[in-house]
């Protein structure tokens, strides 16, 4: 069903039952020898190649193949029963493949998930989902209506220790919960800049895809994708996403916020990158706002240690009125408001997520999966917010941004300790300030953005282009499946 422009809220809860329904039903199917998922990886770069040993070690799954656009990727890595491509519609093409793991670039994800399930795939597709707000909602679709279990490379979700810390808070044991923040600080340096050039090792136009064909100024091809528009979402989209589904789980919000605002800039160092390496946003959900503050430079010039909040360097911190509970890469505790523990919540990381996956594929049941493409889609989409918000922003002075968040006392005190973090990153605001962005005002229920607060009426053009996204012909996600 159409869920765009026009669709109620009742009718995306509707569309939701009735895939549930329609999963139940979904055919079962001929596995390969010994009744094993036949799994092809796309994109074979760091996470690829983590995926690719990953698989080998579990249980009733077989490695069919592997593709890369860059044959470098690819070299020495094929062995008997295991073909190689670099064009993904090769390997989907195929009939022997059941399942498709794709770690590609961000760029990418929603056009091979749509693919991927026209072509009969299920899919497990690496975090941030999307590369824009409207692609999650194609992808739910391109699910449903193909009958495909998709499941989002958001690991979390799959944590024990997690989903019991959210269990409790939701039945109350901290109390009334207050707000959520989802904290990122992690080192990340200049990618260089260079004179324009092409890389001529591989297929580039392909390496595009949806994204325009441009230049590269960066010093390398791969990985710094995720610092440039076209192809990457920050650090918000990159890692920033982990910790806010985590949050956004504890919080039980299963949709985007009524309002949105960021404010960031790429600071301390001129590179090639555009996206922000200082950023914070505000998804003001009405009952609990959820925050998310990403930090890319030390915790002092010229040092390589990060700082922290409340002990947490990269995971989450939500408060509640009784205490808060702090972690998530190894589990987490609550605390009270004196920071005493309260309680420990052991966590292996999400170390089951593929198999969460592979379990719901052979089962043909998606309702069994951890991090449904649904959840996948709303945490990636409001961390689109946040870049949008700050894409559109001007450069201002901390006390406007500290003014325009006051709504939000926890926002507006993470913007005094982010001036003392850049102050001691010798940062000069006065030469290249942060931008602040204008509040987004958003229709939850179409997944839209119904206005830009102060803005002129291009700012609204423009940030519905931002949601949307532009794509290359041959390359689109279509607007109906
Ligand atoms: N869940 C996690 O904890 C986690 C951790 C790291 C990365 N990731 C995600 O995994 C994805 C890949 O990240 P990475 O660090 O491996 O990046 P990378 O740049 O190292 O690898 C991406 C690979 O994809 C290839 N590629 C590009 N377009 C392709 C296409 N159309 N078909 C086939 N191959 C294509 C590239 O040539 C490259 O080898 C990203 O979405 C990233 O966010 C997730």
């Amino acid at each position: 069903m159409a869920a765009g422009k026009g669709c109620s809220r009742r009718a995306f809860l509707q569309a939701g039952a009735v895939g549930l329904s329609a999963a139940l039903l979904l055919p079962r199917r001929a596995w390969g020898a010994n009744g094993d998922v036949r799994v092809a990886v796309i994109g074979c770069g760091n996470m690829g190649g983590g995926h690719v040993k990953h698989l080998a070690q579990l249980p009733g799954v077989r490695l069919a193949g592997l593709c890369d656009v860059d044959p470098e990727r690819l070299k020495g890595k094929a062995s008997e029963g295991v073909f190689t491509a670099n064009d993904p519609r090769r390997i989907l093409e195929r009939n022997d493949v059941d399942a498709v793991v794709i770690a590609t670039p961000d760029h990418w994800h929603a056009t091979l998930t749509v693919w991927a399930c026209q072509a009969g795939k299920d899919v497990y597709v690496q975090k941030p989902v999307s590369h824009n707000i409207r692609e999650g909602r194609r992808m739910i679709e391109a699910g449903l209506k193909y009958k495909r279990v998709v499941q989002a490379g958001t690991q979390y979700r799959s944590d024990e220790g997690l989903r019991q810390a959210a269990a409790d808070i939701q039945a109350g044991q901290l109390g009334k919960p207050l707000w959520g923040k989802a904290v990122w600080y992690e080192l990340r340096g200049s990618i260089g800049i260079k004179d324009p050039w092409m890389p001529a090792h591989l297929d580039y136009d392909l390496y595009c895809g949806p994204a325009p064909v441009e230049p590269l100024r960066r010093n390398q091809l791969h990985y710094d994708w995720h610092w440039v528009w076209s192809t990457g979402t920050g650090d918000l989209g990159n890692s920033g996403v982990h910790a806010f589904d985590i949050c956004r789980m504890i919080a039980g919000h299963r949709t985007l916020p009524p309002r949105a605002i960021a404010a960031g800039a790429r600071l301390g160092y001129e590179d090639a990158g555009e996206t922000p390496n200082t950023h914070l946003a505000v998804l003001a959900y009405d009952s609990v706002p959820l925050f998310i503050e990403i930090r890319n430079l030390p915790l002092k010039k010229g040092m390589k240690a990060m700082g922290h909040f409340r002990g947490v360097q990269e995971g989450v911190v939500f408060q509640c009125e009784g205490g808060y509970f702090a972690g998530l890469r190894a589990g987490g505790w609550t605390y009270d408001n004196d920071g005493k523990k309260i309680k420990q919540y052991k966590g292996d990381g999400g170390a089951q997520h593929m198999a969460n996956f592979l379990n719901a594929v052979r089962e043909r049941k998606p309702e069994i999966l951890n991090a449904p493409i649904q959840e996948g889609h709303v945490s990636s989409a409001c961390c689109h917010l946040g870049n949008l918000s700050c894409r559109l922003g001007a450069g201002a002075p901390p006390e406007a941004i500290r003014e325009a968040l006051k709504a939000h006392p926890e926002a507006a005190e993470t913007v005094d300790r982010l001036k003392e973090h850049l102050a001691a990153n010798e940062v000069d605001l006065a030469r290249t300030p942060l931008k602040l962005g204008p509040w987004l005002k958003i229709d939850a229920d179409r997944e839209e953005i119904v206005g830009v607060e102060g803005g002129m009426p291009e700012a609204l053009t423009q940030a519905r282009t931002l949601a949307r996204g532009t794509y290359r012909k041959g390359f689109e996600v279509p607007d109906s499946l």
